[in-house]
């Protein structure tokens, strides 16, 4: 519902209570009415978020957190991939001096860390570790998955505020797709904030091995939906980097 319509529906069933039975029914009535659309307004969530950048955005064939791989609506937009599809991008002649190979590395950095991270709070999270091998893996873990987080949020910082609005311009077919990219930046932004909180959050050195499963389970998440939104990205984009979409 839209912040008009939503004003509009408050003030209807103002208007109708207001003439209820007795002074206290009404001023009852009225806090009652003046609740439900601020109830409302409260409920807008990550997947509302995202499907303003892109309206289909809550069904699982399009929501990085369940979606498989990229739609074949989508697909017919991404001129270019059908020649040029990923196991053929480091043989166009563009590639190893330019973006599209400093991009993939750069991704190909943040998926490998990711991946330690993941596999490392797992292992905090799991019987059989002596109490100073926790002690020295959390350590040696915690700064590694800050920087993975910071990261994250410069990179996709960079690709909405910079790099997309500039693909666009060169390649106006790719519009959807990237709204659909700006709309996983925005849940990949969500689930980087519980394992943000655990990361300023950690287990004292003593805690069990059970404290540490809230945060691997962050952890994994991140890293699942890093993956799905940059294999995904990379098929968009890459194309058009080259300059062979349109
Ligand atoms: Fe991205
Ligand atoms: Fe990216």
């Amino acid at each position: 519902m839209s912040a008009l319509m939503g004003v509009s529906r408050l003030f209807a069933v103002i208007g109708c209570t207001l003439y209820a039975r007795g002074p206290e029914r009404r001023l009852q009535r009225l806090r009652e009415a003046a609740c439900a659309p601020i109830s409302s307004a409260m409920a807008y969530t990550v997947l509302d978020a995202a499907a303003s950048r892109f309206p289909d955005y809550r069904t699982p064939e399009h929501n990085v957190l369940e979606r498989a791989c990229l739609q074949a609506e989508l697909r017919a937009a991404l001129t270019g991939l059908a020649q040029w599809p990923p196991q053929r991008w480091a043989e166009h002649p563009d590639y190893a001096n330019g973006l599209a190979r400093h991009w993939q590395e750069i991704h190909r950095a943040m998926v490998h860390n990711l991946g330690i991270v993941e596999r490392t709070l797992r292992t905090l999270a799991e019987d059989g570790l002596s109490d100073a091998d926790r002690v020295r893996l959390a350590g040696e873990i915690a700064p590694i998955a800050r920087h993975a987080v910071d990261h994250l949020h410069g990179h996709h910082r960079l690709e909405d505020q910079s790099m997309f609005p500039q693909l666009l311009r060169a390649a106006p077919s790719l519009a959807r797709p990237l709204n659909l990219l700006e709309a996983d930046h925005i849940v990949l932004n969500a689930v980087l904030g519980p394992l943000e909180r655990a990361l300023a959050n950690l287990p004292t050195a003593d805690a069990p091995a059970s404290a540490w499963d809230e945060i691997a389970k962050a952890g994994e998440r991140v890293a699942r939906v890093a993956r799905r939104h940059i294999e995904d990205e990379e098929e968009i984009v890459i194309p058009a980097v080259l300059g062979v979409a349109r």
